[in-house]
């Protein structure tokens, strides 16, 4: 079959790859893609907002089944026009995406159907939210309701940090994300991450992982997309894993079905493992990055069954298979991220630092020029490898990253720490 992927990034180069071996792919396209990318799909200029011009492109070339990476264009409805078109899709409905594009409307459906979270209030305006934020105690946690690349959630030590929070988002920092806020209790615990597929209330587990969201070692400064990730997360023991399926992501699945907006794709549960048990911190609705690239790296099945078993509701008909083995990733970021940074610079010695069968260096924001690879985004490689364990695995990766010359470039040397002094 023909399958063409949408997205730019680490998580969709790690996708690109895991599909590419499966024998039931015969050719498989990638919008827009990176210049990792390019060596095992056809990049492709696409303007994913344009549903009809992605309907067109998957018509001429005879694509039957779109694999949507980001939460974009799935928020945007991309999923709904295709299946419209007769393409399958992976991914969930607009409608169903509001699991994660409006924090709201996930805090409502929680607490209408008894999955464990945060206690919250859902305000549209700031002298509302401030009452709230007086009546309740310190830290507190103010966050933007609509999508806003994983910056709309402000920790607020005290009342006075909380009370210039909601203005900072009332008066329109994150645009019309935070045209509503949620203000909720702040959860103490350690974080994981758990993966599932959904089909209605068909929802198999896939596995869990944990990331490293801050920008430096110690887990200190300014919040990113991911500065790397390990798989499974050592936290989450069988008995939590169970638990979390049962009184969140199952109870999710049903009462979206309930609800008449029935979820299908990947459904990225943020969890807080609070003394009380695992919460919920927030959905997503597709892999997260760079988790995927983890989860792509540890998966022995072919994911491409996995993809149709969900769109085609079969999920029960289905197990995946894992590797024994750890999977940790390193994100080489460019100098400045998460704030500015320059695009254009020459990276040099990836091929020498993958290593057939235990490293794999997925591309992120990248370019190929004149055959060379340059930097082209924030978040620019993802050096992922397997070991035994996190320590080995960590070590495989940071060994595989000195054979990369990028001088404009930094990686957080500290990734998977929680879990090494564990082991
Ligand atoms: P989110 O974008 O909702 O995942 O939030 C980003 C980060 O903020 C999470 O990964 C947590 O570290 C933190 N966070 C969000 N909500 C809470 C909460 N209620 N209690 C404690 N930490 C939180
Ligand atoms: N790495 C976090 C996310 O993809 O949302």
């Amino acid at each position: 079959m023909k399958v063409l992927v949408i997205g730019s990034g680490g998580r969709e180069h790690a996708l690109c790859w895991a599909i590419s071996k499966s024998p039931m792919l015969d050719k498989l396209y990638v919008a827009p893609g990176n210049g990792g990318t390019d060596s095992i799909a056809t990049n492709t200029k696409l303007d994913v907002g344009n549903h009809d011009a992605v309907i067109s492109f998957c018509q001429d070339k005879d694509i039957s089944l779109v694999v949507i990476g980001p939460e974009v264009p799935l928020v945007d409805g991309l999923a709904d026009s295709l299946w419209q078109a007769d393409i399958k899709a992976f991914g969930p409905s607009a409608k169903a995406a509001q699991l994660e594009g409006s924090k709201g409307f996930t805090k409502d459906l929680c607490a209408k159907y008894n999955i464990p979270t945060a206690d919250f209030g859902r305000f549209n305006n700031a002298d509302d939210a401030k009452a709230y934020i007086r009546q309740n105690k310190t830290p507190i946690v103010v966050k933007a309701d609509g999508l806003a690349a994983g910056k709309g959630v402000i920790i607020a030590e005290n009342e006075a940090e909380a009370l210039k929070a909601v203005d900072f988002m009332f008066d329109g920092a994150f645009g019309d994300a935070g045209a509503e806020v949620v203000v909720e209790e702040f959860m103490e615990g350690e974080e994981a991450s758990y993966f599932c597929l959904a089909n209605g209330s068909s929802v198999l587990p896939l596995a869990t992982a944990q990331d490293h969201k801050r920008v430096g070692d110690g887990d200190t400064g300014p919040n990113t997309g991911g500065m790397g990730a390990y798989s499974p997360a050592p936290v989450m023991t069988d008995k939590l894993c169970k638990q979390t399926l049962k009184t969140i992501v199952q109870r999710t699945a049903d009462a979206m079905v309930t609800e008449g907006t029935p979820f299908q794709g990947v459904l990225y549960a943020g969890l807080i493992i609070t003394d009380e048990g695992p919460k919920l911190i927030e959905y997503n609705c597709r892999f997260g990055d760079p988790e995927c690239q983890v989860l792509m790296q540890r998966l022995d099945s072919d994911v491409l069954e996995l993809i149709l078993a969900t769109v085609d509701d079969k999920l029960q008909s289905i197990t995946p298979v894992w590797r024994d083995e750890v999977s940790l990733t390193v994100v080489y970021a460019a100098d400045g991220y998460p704030s500015t940074y320059e695009k254009g610079s020459v990276i040099k010695g990836i091929t020498e630092a993958s290593r057939p069968d235990f490293v794999e260096v997925f591309h992120a924001g990248t370019i190929k020029e004149n055959g060379e690879i340059k930097a082209n985004g924030g978040r620019v490689l993802n050096v992922t490898a397997l070991g035994k364990n996190v320590t080995e695995a960590a070590a495989h990766a940071y060994d595989a990253i000195t054979q990369i010359h990028w001088d404009e470039g930094f990686y957080r040397t500290d990734i998977g720490w929680r879990a090494i002094e564990r082991e």
